[in-house]
C-alpha cells in the first residue's frame, strides 16, 4: 500500500505532524498550567502576611486556638481553593482547617517558605502539600509573631495552599476543556492546513519521479525501434536533479537503442555471412571440381593449349579459395589477439614500390591507372612493415575492384607533422552510400550492388586492415561519395 515515494513521504508527513500537534499540545497545557500558577501565587502573594496581620493568630506569646478558629473561619467564606495551615518554627503543622484524615504529612519543608518571605527566588514557587505525600503546589506565607510583654516573639508561619484539593478536581477539568478547545480548533487547524498543503506540494514535486517511474518501466518492454520514437517525444528542458537524472535517463536510452541496433546489425551480417561463405567456398571448389573432372575425361581429346587453360582456372580457383580461408583464419587469430606485430623502421617508398609492383598488372587488367604519389620516399616509418603491406594492399585491391574503366587508383603518402606519416588510398570508383559507411569496418560486410556482386570478397579485408592498424595504435578512416569516390586513410608514427 505504502510503496510509491510519494504514499511513504505522506505517510512520514502525518506520523511529523501528529508528533507535533502532540508535542506542541503538551507544551500548551504546561504553560498554561505555569502561567496561571505564576498569576495566581502573584495575586495572593501577600494574602497570608495580610491574615496575619489583620485578622491576628497569636496572643500573650504564643498562638491564639479561638483567633485562629475565628480565622480559618472567616477564610472559609473566601471559599474552598484556600488551605490554611499554622506551622511552628521548624515547619510541624499546629493547626489547620481539614479534617484529621486528609493530613498525609505533619511537617513541611521550609525552604520554598523562607525564600518565598524573603523574595528572594521567581515566582511560581512551590511548597509541600500537606494533604499530600509528595504533591507540590503553589502557596502564600508569612512569618507569625507574638506579642508578650510589650516584645514581639517569632512562634511560626502561617501557610495557605492555593488551589487547594476541591480546586485542583475542578480546574483540572475545566483546564482540559479549555486546552482541548484551543488546541483543536488552533493548533489542529494550523496543521491540517499544512499537511495539505504539505502534501500537495509534495505531489507536485514527485510528479517528475513518478513519471520517470513510468518512463522506465516502459523501457523494459521496448523494442529498440519504440526507444527511439519515444525520445523523439521528450524534451529533455529544465534544471535541477530530476531533469538531469532525466536527461541522462535518455541518454543512456538511447545509447542503448543505438548499441542494440548495432548489435542486430551485426548478428543479421554473421548470419549473412555464414550464407555467403559456404557459398563463396562451394563456388571456387565446384570450380576446381569441374576443371579436373573436365580435364580428366578429354585427356586424350584435349590440345596442350586447352589443357593448360583448364589447369590455370583450377589454380585460379584453388588461389581464391586459399586466400578466403587465410583470411578467414586471420581474423579469428586477430580477434583472439593471437597476432602480434614487430615494428622496425622502414622507408615508406620502399613498401609502395613493393605495392606497386604486385598490384600494377592487376590494374592493368582493369583498365585502371595506378599511380603513387610519394613525398619524400626516403621518410622512415615504424611499424611492422608486413602487416601495412596487408593493410595497403588490401585497400588498392578494393580500390582496383570497384574502379570504373580508366579510372584512377592513388597512393598518396606526406608527413602530416613531426609524429605522424599519413598515407590515402583514393579511388574515383563507384564509391559507398553514407547509410553503409558505418558498417563497413565490421567483419562480412560486404555492400551489394548489382557491379559489385560480381566482385564479391568475404568481406574480411577492411576488417582486418583495421584491427591491425589498431595493434599500431592507428585507425582506418574512410570517406566517400556514391558514384564519385572514395579515400581510405591512416597514419603510421614517423621514426625521429
Ligand atoms: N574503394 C572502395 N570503393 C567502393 N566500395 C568499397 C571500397 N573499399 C571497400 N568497399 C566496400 O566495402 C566492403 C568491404 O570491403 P572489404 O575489403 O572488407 O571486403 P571485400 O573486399 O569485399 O572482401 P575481402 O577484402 O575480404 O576479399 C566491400 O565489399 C565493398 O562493398
Ligand atoms: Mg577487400
Amino acid at each position: 500500500m505504502f510503496q510509491s515515494l510519494y504514499s511513504r513521504l505522506s505517510l512520514v508527513l502525518l506520523v511529523v505532524f501528529l508528533l507535533m500537534a502532540l508535542l506542541l499540545f503538551g507544551l500548551f497545557q504546561q504553560a498554561s498550567v505555569a502561567t496561571r500558577n505564576e498569576a495566581s501565587q502573584h495575586l495572593h502573594y501577600d494574602l497570608a502576611k495580610n491574615i496575619v496581620k489583620d485578622l491576628g493568630i497569636t496572643s500573650q506569646g504564643t498562638f491564639d486556638p479561638k483567633m485562629i478558629k475565628d480565622a480559618f473561619h472567616q477564610m472559609m467564606i473566601l471559599g474552598p481553593a484556600i488551605e490554611l495551615y499554622v506551622l511552628d518554627k521548624d515547619g510541624s503543622l499546629v493547626t489547620y482547617d481539614a479534617p484529621e484524615e486528609k493530613i498525609k504529612k505533619r511537617s513541611v519543608n521550609l525552604k520554598p517558605i523562607i525564600s518565598f518571605i524573603n523574595k528572594t527566588v521567581e515566582l511560581p514557587l512551590f511548597g509541600d502539600d500537606p494533604r499530600s505525600l509528595d504533591k507540590q503546589k503553589i502557596f502564600s506565607a508569612a512569618k507569625v509573631l507574638a506579642k508578650n510583654e510589650g516584645e514581639e516573639i517569632f512562634v511560626g508561619y502561617l501557610y495557605i495552599i492555593i488551589g487547594g484539593e476541591n480546586f485542583d478536581s475542578i480546574s483540572t477539568s475545566l483546564e482540559l476543556t479549555e486546552a482541548w478547545k484551543i488546541s483543536i480548533i488552533g493548533i489542529l487547524g494550523a496543521l491540517v492546513f499544512l499537511l495539505l498543503v504539505s502534501l500537495l506540494l509534495f505531489y507536485a514535486l514527485t510528479r517528475p519521479l513518478r513519471r520517470l517511474t513510468k518512463e522506465i518501466q516502459s523501457f523494459e518492454s521496448s523494442t529498440p525501434k519504440q526507444l527511439i520514437k519515444d525520445d523523439e517525444n521528450v524534451s529533455n528542458s529544465g534544471k535541477g536533479e530530476l531533469n538531469l537524472l532525466k536527461s541522462t535517463f535518455h541518454q543512456m536510452e538511447e545509447r542503448i537503442a543505438a548499441q542494440l541496433e548495432r548489435l542486430n546489425k551485426q548478428d543479421e551480417i554473421r548470419c549473412e555471412f555464414l550464407a555467403y561463405v559456404s557459398h563463396d567456398l562451394r563456388t571456387p571448389l565446384a570450380g576446381i571440381k569441374a576443371y579436373l573432372e573436365t580435364l580428366e575425361i578429354k585427356q586424350e581429346t584435349m590440345s596442350s593449349k586447352e589443357r593448360q587453360s583448364y589447369l590455370r582456372k583450377a589454380i585460379s580457383n584453388g588461389d581464391r579459395l586459399e586466400g578466403m580461408i587465410n583470411e578467414l583464419f586471420e581474423l579469428t587469430r586477430l580477434e583472439s589477439n593471437q597476432i602480434k606485430i614487430t615494428k622496425d623502421e622502414f622507408a615508406i617508398g620502399d613498401m609502395l614500390s613493393d605495392i606497386y609492383a604486385s598490384l600494377e598488372d592487376k590494374a592493368k587488367q582493369q583498365g585502371v591507372k595506378l599511380i603513387v604519389k610519394c613525398e619524400n620516399p626516403e621518410a622512415l616509418v615504424i611499424a611492422d612493415i608486413a602487416k601495412i603491406e596487408r593493410v595497403t594492399q588490401n585497400l588498392v585491391e578494393n580500390a582496383i575492384r570497384f574502379s570504373k574503366k580508366n579510372g584512377n587508383v592513388v597512393i598518396h603518402t606526406e608527413k602530416i607533422d613531426e609524429k605522424n606519416h599519413l598515407i590515402q588510398v583514393i579511388d574515383n570508383g563507384s564509391g559507398i552510400a553514407e547509410e553503409h559507411l558505418p558498417y563497413i569496418f565490421e567483419p562480412y560486410y560486404r555492400v551489394a550492388n548489382d557491379k559489385q556482386l560480381k566482385h564479391m570478397g568475404a568481406g574480411l579485408g577492411l576488417a582486418i586492415s583495421q584491427r591491425l592498424l589498431l595493434l599500431h595504435d592507428s585507425k582506418l578512416s574512410v570517406s566517400s561519395q556514391l558514384g564519385e569516390g572514395t579515400n581510405f586513410s591512416f597514419t603510421l608514427s614517423t621514426y625521429i
